[in-house]
């Protein structure tokens, strides 16, 4: 990263990265900050060990942490049982000579050690000319595919695990193949379960755009609270992260073609979506700094799909703000977003100071000598990032906010105040008049406990400045003690 940085990059791509620790103990957390002195902007992976709540990585507040979500083209194949029940999956490997005739259709985990067709679980049984349910885990998908092709299979359909409920893969296949979620295979095995002879066929259908349930957040997309640092709402975005189309290393296939492109999923691929507005957004703005360019883009992100529903999670249920953080990205938005946080590199230090890091911890991410005893440290919240996430007990808490003025010179905003449930939220003021582009002005939001708080829970919410021309949101969690 200091190479990076010695080269004069403007953005950092960093689809890697380890499980979250401390921020001093964490080499793309220091070697970012860094960068972010220098002005450049660093966008991370959020990681792809989801969906459980509390796991995070590249969580430091000056990264860009990026979540994973659908694009609304899909690349069609269906599996076709033989009580004409047809359940939609995906496929990259659309053979077209394929005759959608029905075959014995088999699942070989209800006998094998383990449902994942390897080729020692198929060694024993009878797949040839077939059908072949399996499920995800064990093995790569394209290894299942090689296993039950080797043993003589003659198609497959892969079924998610519960955990993976809704999101699928469209990926490189070496037979005909479908993938489908888990509600999808339960459906399979209860067909298998109730014919007396199954069978069961794929039609592929080849693209298509337009699926309204899209941007849906991917199963594997990191979930916040980030443990090092619960009080800075992570993810901060999702982006484009499944079943992406790009060049490759090697052509996929080692069969007849040379294409170099493959599809794969991952925070890995939404990351460099989010770098490369990250750049646009710079060339439109040369003077935008890091936190700048971050807060537009988080502050005018899209919580609905396309269908203009919520948006969801692999579950199809409502995502809430630790899978999508501040929503999904809306580029065009983003570059002109009215109001902006911005946070300078010198502010996270009285943040890094009021986490208690010792003043050795605190000079390992600063490069430089820092005494926290000297310092007015400030709680997490405090930071003036573009959501807000705080842990309340039974005394009020405010924490203040400054906005820069980035829209129109002349410019009225008004808050619209969407409270978590049990929370009662103040804006004070609540109207803020602005005459002048890159004028700042504070204000302060006061969270304390209505009567129906619940203890223990953990709620969310939105406020939201808007003006005649702009939208400017900012998410709220609140752990309840
Ligand atoms: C193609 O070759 C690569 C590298 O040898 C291997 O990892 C991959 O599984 C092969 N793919 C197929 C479809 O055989
Ligand atoms: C830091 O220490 C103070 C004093 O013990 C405590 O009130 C505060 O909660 C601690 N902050 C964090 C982030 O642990
Ligand atoms: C940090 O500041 C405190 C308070 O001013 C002082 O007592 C202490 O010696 C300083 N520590 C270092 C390492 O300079
Ligand atoms: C915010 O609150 C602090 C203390 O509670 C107060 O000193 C400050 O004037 C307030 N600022 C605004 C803009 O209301
Ligand atoms: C806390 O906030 C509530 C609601 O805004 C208010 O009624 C109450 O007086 C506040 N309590 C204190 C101690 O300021």
């Amino acid at each position: 990263m200091d190479a990076a940085i010695d080269d004069g990059v403007d953005v950092l791509s960093l689809s890697l990265g380890s499980p979250a620790r401390n921020f001093f103990d964490e080499n793309i957390a220091v070697g970012a900050f860094s960068a972010i002195e220098k002005g450049i902007f660093v966008s991370a992976s959020a990681g792809n060990d989801g969906p459980s709540f509390g796991i995070m990585r590249n969580g430091a507040p000056w990264l860009l942490t990026v979540g994973a979500s659908t694009i609304d083209r899909k690349i069609r194949a269906t599996a076709v049982l033989g009580n004409n029940e047809e359940l939609d999956g995906e496929s990259a490997f659309q053979p077209m000579d394929f005759a959608p005739t029905q075959l014995s259709l088999i699942y070989p985990g209800s006998t094998a050690s383990n449902p994942f067709c390897t080729q020692a679980t198929l060694a024993n049984i009878d797949v040839r000319g077939k059908i072949v349910l399996c499920e995800t885990g064990g093995i790569e998908t394209i290894a299942k595919g090689q296993a039950v092709r080797s043993a003589g299979g003659a198609a497959m359909i892969l079924m998610n695990q519960e955990t993976e409920g809704y999101s699928i893969s469209a990926e490189a296949h070496v037979l005909p193949a479908v993938h489908i979620s888990y509600g999808d295979g339960l459906k399979v095995k209860a067909y298998m379960n109730s014919a007396t002879t199954s069978t069961a066929s794929i039609s592929f259908k080849g693209t298509i755009i337009g699926d309204d349930r899209a941007p849906t957040v991917a199963y594997f997309s990191n979930r916040g609270p980030n443990p090092p640092s619960p009080g800075i709402l992570k993810p901060d975005i999702i982006g484009p992260g499944v079943n992406i189309l790009a060049a490759w290393h090697v052509s996929v296939e080692n069969i007849s073609t040379k294409s170099t492109f493959n599809m794969i999923s991952g925070t890995s691929m939404s990351c460099p979506h989010l770098s490369g507005i990250a750049a646009l957004l710079k060339s439109a703005h040369p003077d935008w700094s890091p936190a700048v360019i971050k807060s537009a883009i988080m502050t005018s992100a899209d919580l609905m799909n396309l269908g203009k529903n919520l948006i969801e999670d692999e579950t199809l249920q409502p995502a809430n703000v630790f899978a999508t953080g501040s929503g999904h990205v809306n580029p065009s938005k983003a570059t002109d977003p009215g109001l902006v946080y911005d946070i300078q590199p010198e502010d996270y230090i009285p943040y890094l100071c009021g986490l208690n890091y010792t003043n050795q911890q605190v000079e390992i991410i600063a490069n430089r000598a820092v005494n926290c005893s000297e310092i007015s440290s400030i709680p997490e919240a405090q930071l003036n990032y573009p959501s807000i996430s705080v842990f309340l007990g039974s005394t009020n808490q405010t924490y203040l906010r400054t906005v820069t003025n980035v829209g129109e010179a002349n410019s009225v905003y008004t808050v619209q105040i969407d409270p978590p449930p049990g929370i009662d939220l103040s804006v004070e003021p609540n109207t803020l008049q602005f005459s002048a582009l890159n004028q700042k002005v504070t204000y302060n939001v006061t969270f304390s406990r209505s009567a129906s708080a619940r203890s223990k829970s953990i709620v969310q919410g939105f406020f939201t400045w808007t003006s005649a021309k702009y939208s400017v949101r900012s998410p709220i969690v609140v752990f309840i003690q």
